[in-house]
């Protein structure tokens, strides 16, 4: 049995506990530095068989930022990942967290490496025999600590009401919800204080609200523990509501990194597009389309009944959107014009400081 629940323990977290255990303090503990490499990934390459899975992949990845990775299925995100926490081999480039090579012939140094981070799956991987604190405590188990000392029963008591669970402390997991579930996962990837969080579609089987509920734990985690925390997901909601900065990975190669608002809003690529099933294929066919976009407050001007009147023309408004990203609400809609009235509409845009694009057919 102690052999199984190794085995899962070691599948689950790939860290190690820091003997003296000053668990319940590191908790509390802030580790932002701000602007400090974390993760980097420099040009690396991974083939499976013939397959070319990543193609000279670059990211960095700063300390206390929570990163996206994003794409359609198959694009290599979960193979990235695996990279990441030397999981898996990748051919050439190089990997570095906190600037220590990541490489799986290096058994040592990578025993180190994964020391630091935890890792949550979409199956929440929890043992059914458990219950909420033996599942939690299982890594400490795995790496020899001792689980019976009050600082390790105060720290995985603390760890069960981080994620809101002090009423299930001896549920087993079949009592739990899915979302509960995750959370007993996510207090089991943190009891050995790890600096980074990796997330493979963490919330892909849960609903909205439970996912909400989730995304919001994460950023709590990230805020107050200061742990850089990477999620792999092929959901926007999850994108919009907590990454600071995103990768979009199509096919293996990384198309466009940054801000998920200037992906997103705005996007140029039209695998982008294809991701989101943008109105692009919907328009009208005849006149202009052009697109605008608003910012933050922008949002709560009367520009284009402004544009109407000052120009004397009407305009079709084909379609609109209003998206939360974070703590801000970005905007955009697609008017359709007579060809003749583009050149005021776009200076009159421009007088008022919006951004606008003609959409291309
Ligand atoms: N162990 C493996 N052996 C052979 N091919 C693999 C292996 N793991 C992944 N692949 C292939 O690598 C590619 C990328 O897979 P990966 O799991 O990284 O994609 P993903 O972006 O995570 O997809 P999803 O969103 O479906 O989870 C796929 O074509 C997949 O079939
Ligand atoms: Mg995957």
């Amino acid at each position: 049995m102690l052999w199984h629940a190794a085995v899962v323990a070691c599948h689950i977290c790939y860290v190690a506990f820091k003997c003296e255990s000053k668990a319940i303090d590191v908790v509390n503990a802030v580790r932002k530095n701000g602007g400090i490499e974390m993760i980097r990934i420099d040009s690396v390459k991974k083939t499976f068989g013939k397959t070319e899975v990543l193609k000279e992949i670059s990211i960095d990845i700063e300390d206390g930022e929570i990163f996206g990775i994003i794409g359609q299925s198959g694009a290599g995100k979960s193979t990235l990942l695996r990279c990441i926490n030397g999981l898996e081999s990748y051919d050439s480039g190089l990997i570095t967290v906190n600037k220590n090579p990541v490489h799986i012939s290096d058994k040592r140094n990578l025993r180190q490496i994964q020391k630091k981070m935890g890792m949550i799956f979409q199956g929440f991987n929890l043992l059914e025999r458990l219950d909420v604190y033996q599942n939690v405590a299982l890594p400490m188990k795995f790496w020899g600590i001792s689980t019976n000392t009050p600082e390790a029963k105060e720290k995985i008591l603390k760890l069960i009401s981080l994620v809101g669970l002090e009423e299930k402390v001896h549920a087993k997991p079949r009592e739990l919800s899915g979302g509960q579930k995750q959370r007993v996962a996510i207090a089991r990837a943190l009891v050995l204080d790890p600096e980074i969080l990796l997330c493979d579609e963490a919330t892909s089987a849960l609903d909205p609200e439970i996912t909400k509920g989730i995304l919001a734990l994460l950023q709590k985690i990230n805020r107050e523990m200061g742990i850089t925390i990477v999620v792999v997901t092929h959901q926007m909601e999850v994108v919009k509501q907590i990454c600071q900065r995103v990768a979009f990975l199509s096919q293996g190669k990384v198309l466009a990194v940054g801000k998920p608002e200037q992906l997103f809003v705005w996007p140029k690529e039209h695998e982008i597009r294809d991701f989101l099933r943008e109105e692009s294929d919907k328009l009208p066919s005849t006149g202009v389309n052009l697109k605008l976009f608003f910012f933050g407050e922008g949002n709560q001007r009367p520009i284009v009944t402004q544009m109407a009147q000052e120009l004397h023309t009407d305009f079709n408004i084909c379609w609109a959107k209003l998206e939360d990203f974070r703590e801000d609400v970005y905007g955009s809609l697609v008017l359709n014009m007579d060809e003749k009235d583009l050149e005021r509409a776009c200076a009159f845009l421009d007088s008022k400081n919006v951004t606008w694009e003609v959409i291309p057919r």
